[in-house]
């Protein structure tokens, strides 16, 4: 079997060990000749790489493992790029949430102002990396996971249409999967055919089935324990209370409507008071990352490093018989491609009819078949009156973002937050938009009037 080369853009980022361990789990079956940590922080970057050597020399002796700030050495002669980078860092996330929370409109890092501040930064920074990828790796699989990946994923598609091989990706559907999962007791996630459509972070699972019991309907059975039980995540000991709070607006939703089985990030729009009244704003999920995640990542890398040893490390060995949405995914989804294995995985990809009453060039999350040759998508069909007209008026805003992005347009920058569900106030959108755009100097395309 041919080795491969993966270079994981954004090295330094606090997901790293997940994947490291993702890879670990999957050695026999996604075997890896050299794996490269990129990064532009070159001090966060040299304890994650430092650490990251320790760890492959510990359980993966045969792989070359280096990290590096420089583009050449990062991206030539890759098989695999995965990409998670937050342009601003967490210094900007906790500013994309602070801001709105400020004037009352929901604060979070991917939707609502937010994520319409964080799609305008990454935006630049993606099409830069994706040129300089196929610069030294034409024919490299981009996964990516860089956020908020709505965005991104039409930005990408409008700058590169051409190019089949980056996927776009979001381990939320995974993670409620493994909710589910959990939540059942009796039915493994691999089992699942999990239908679904939507937009990334904006979507609902219609159907899922059960593999290994003759394809038996299971959607009935879920929601009734959601709605009798509650919801929590698969790994809801490991998390932060405001996640648990979020998977619990599930039932909330569902109580209203039980159609379908909603994203958890459909609180944001489906029930902004009652979320925006759980947000601190003076502490938000920001705040939690870099006080919780960030400073337990990095005080065990610096533990590695002094022992020179990662046996018995708590990011790596007791992470083995647990599951991780993001960095198991990513590994997976490349090994899905590798061997082209045909496996079922919810992921971003051109609408093309798939669903038929929504554009043509809109970029949707549904269910896909995944091989060598990429994602191949289920067809959904025509969808109601009221997930069209949520979807519409949401696509049109990721579309007017990235319009203002690529024309330098404040106007369509207005647009699009006036559009966004969590605003719907021109004056408020106005207010917001100049409040975003003076906190993202350093970041933000010029915006004429
Ligand atoms: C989910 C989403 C990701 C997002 C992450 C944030 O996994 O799918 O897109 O990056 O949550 O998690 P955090 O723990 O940083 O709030
Ligand atoms: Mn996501």
């Amino acid at each position: 079997m041919k080795k491969i080369n993966v270079c994981i853009a954004g090295g330094a980022s606090t997901w790293t060990p997940g994947i490291l361990v993702g890879m670990i789990k999957k050695q026999n079956t996604f075997p890896i000749n050299r794996l490269i940590l990129f990064d532009n922080n070159p001090s966060r970057l040299e304890k994650m790489g430092e650490y990251a050597k320790i760890v492959m020399r510990d359980y993966m002796p045969d792989v070359e493992c280096l990290y590096t700030c420089d583009e050449e050495e990062a991206f030539r002669d890759v098989d695999y790029v995965f990409c998670q980078i937050r342009t601003g860092g967490f210094a900007m996330r906790e500013k994309d949430e602070k801001i709105p929370l400020q004037m009352g409109v929901i604060g979070q890092e991917t939707c609502g102002p937010g994520g319409f501040a964080y799609g305008l930064r990454s935006i630049k920074d993606m099409i830069e990396l994706v040129a300089k990828i196929r610069r030294y790796s034409p024919d490299a699989w981009i996964l990516n996971y860089t956020n908020p990946a709505a965005i991104v994923a039409v930005a990408l598609d409008r700058a590169y249409p051409d190019d089949k091989r980056i996927l776009n990706i979001c381990d939320q559907p995974l993670s409620l999967l493994l909710a589910y999962s959990r939540l059942l007791g009796d039915v493994d996630y691999k089992d699942m055919v999990p239908y679904y459509f939507g937009l990334n972070h904006f979507g609902w699972f219609t159907k899922i089935l059960d593999k290994s019991k003759n394809n038996e309907d299971i959607t009935g059975r879920i929601k009734n324990m959601i709605l009798n039980e509650g919801f929590a995540p698969a790994d809801k000991e490991q998390r932060d209370p405001s996640w648990l709070v979020t998977y619990q607006s599930v039932k909330d939703m569902l109580e209203l409507d039980p159609t379908y089985l909603p994203n958890t990030y459909l609180q944001y729009y489906l029930l902004p008071r009652q979320t925006v009244s759980h947000l601190n704003p003076e502490y938000t999920r920001a705040n939690e990352v870099m006080n919780g995640r960030e400073k337990r990542v990095f005080a065990e890398c610096d533990l590695v490093i002094r022992e020179n040893s990662s046996k018995g490390s708590a990011t790596i060995e007791q992470e083995f018989g647990k599951k991780d949405a993001h960095g198991d995914m990513i590994v997976e989804i490349a090994e899905a491609i590798l061997n082209d294995e045909n496996r079922y995985y919810v992921v971003i990809v051109k609408n093309d009819g798939i669903i038929d009453n929504l554009p043509k060039e809109a970029l949707v999350e549904v269910l896909c078949v995944l091989g060598k040759d990429g994602p191949k998508p289920f067809k959904v069909g025509e969808i109601g009156s009221y997930y069209k007209g949520l979807i519409e008026q949401q696509y049109a805003y990721e579309k007017l973002t990235v319009d203002a992005y690529f024309e330098g347009s404040y106007l369509k920058a207005l647009q699009a937050l006036t559009l966004n569900r969590t605003v719907g106030d021109q004056q408020l959108a106005k207010k917001l938009l100049d409040a975003l755009i003076e906190a993202n100097k350093d970041y933000f395309p010029e915006l004429k009037k």
